[in-house]
């Protein structure tokens, strides 16, 4: 069952470029730059009445949706954002009816998703589905939307369907964008880079070792930041989730810019930060941030493809370049990377972390 992996959860990290190509497989038109999502079930007259996107989902499905709000404000210009289902359903939620509202989940079985799925129905929501599991409880309850593609996953902490989410809200935005104002150039620099991503995987994957040995110079921290900015800090907090999911180390994600307003403070030589460094138009802001927690004797490990200055980082964990409305995608990976390595070097039991299950389906 495990192939020779030694667990689920590297099993199916390892299959992250295949399942992409899944989720990619027919969807995208390179003829006329835009993307295929027949699953939606809304024609270009509909998708131009949507006036803005709510993403929904509980953990890693809910920052995926953070990375598909960025997405879609970037390239379809209409207002995005995300919210936990588990909070949405239990707030008496103002519903617009043109709004589009996306309901994630890789079970389509979490309670809180399901609940907020039929609150959205109850009060007349367009509601589509981001789901992998064909069949579950959501995705009927939905019955339009994307399916992952991902395959079975067994790991509690999710890998490949947290990838085919974000890969698959890139699609849906790209979409939004092609009925709207995105250019067809534009749009085909997004085609070809998406067309291009399993490759980057297998790659990031190739290089695992790197970051084991990166993750192992780290066992002895008690406490860790992830530090992004804009596109980077939906890809902080999935890092901060994944590695105290797995590894128990307390881990907080923050945005670069709030660091001075407060977290500043907890900088000293035994808190190490993973800064998400890509390398885009806010690169000279993401270097400012290393300073700030070099200047206060802060361990930093970049996770970079950009060129920094030497002496910046004490780790540096390389990414591919993409297009860098992309980045977020190819990211992930090796913050997945880290936090198994990290609690692989801790003897920590990977596939079954205390107190999680991999669906939460009662309340
Ligand atoms: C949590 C799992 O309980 O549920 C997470 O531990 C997962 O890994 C979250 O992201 C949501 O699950 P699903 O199946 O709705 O995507």
């Amino acid at each position: 069952q495990l192939g020779g992996y030694p667990d689920f959860m590297q099993k199916e990290m390892h299959e992250q470029p295949e399942a992409m190509r899944s989720a990619l497989r027919g969807r995208l038109d390179e003829r006329f730059s835009t993307a295929h999502l027949g699953g939606l079930g809304l024609d270009p007259r509909q998708l131009r009445s949507i006036q803005r996107v709510k993403f929904l989902g509980c953990g890693s499905a809910y920052y995926a949706g953070q990375v598909g709000a960025n997405l879609v404000e970037e390239f379809a210009r209409i207002p995005a954002d995300a919210e936990p289902a588990s909070e949405f359903r239990y707030r008496n939620p103002v519903v617009d009816p043109n709004t589009l509202y996306v309901a994630i989940s890789q079970s389509g079985e979490t309670i809180d998703t399901l609940a907020t799925v039929q609150e959205l129905k109850r009060k007349g929501g367009q509601v589509i589905g981001a789901v992998n599991v064909v069949g579950s409880a959501i995705a009927r309850e939905c019955g339009s939307g994307i399916f992952l593609h991902a395959g079975p996953e067994v790991s509690v902490a999710s890998t490949k369907a947290v990838t085919n989410m974000t890969v698959s809200f890139a699609m849906l935005a790209l979409l939004l964008g092609r009925v709207r104002d995105l250019s067809v150039a534009h749009g085909k620099r997004i085609v070809e880079g998406l067309a291009s991503l399993p490759d980057h995987l297998t790659s990031i994957l190739d290089a695992q070792q790197d970051v084991a040995d990166a993750a192992r110079k780290y066992t002895d921290a008690q406490r860790m930041f992830f530090i992004g900015r804009v596109r980077g800090w939906p890809i902080a907090r999935e890092g901060a989730q994944k590695l105290k999911e797995i590894s128990y180390v307390h881990a907080e994600a923050y945005q670069a810019s709030e660091l001075k307003h407060g977290p500043l403070a907890l900088i000293d030589p035994t808190m190490p930060s993973v800064v998400l460094v890509p390398d885009d138009e806010l690169l000279s802001k993401n270097i400012g941030t290393m300073e700030q927690i070099k200047a206060r004797g802060g361990p930093v490990i970049a996770v970079t493809n950009a060129e920094i200055p030497d002496g910046l980082a004490d780790t540096v964990i390389r990414v591919p370049h993409s297009e860098p409305e992309l980045d977020p995608i190819l990211f992930t990976i090796p913050l997945q990377l880290f936090g198994y390595h990290l609690a692989a070097a801790l003897g920590r039991d990977i596939d079954k972390p205390r107190n999680l299950a991999k669906s939460v389906t009662v309340e």
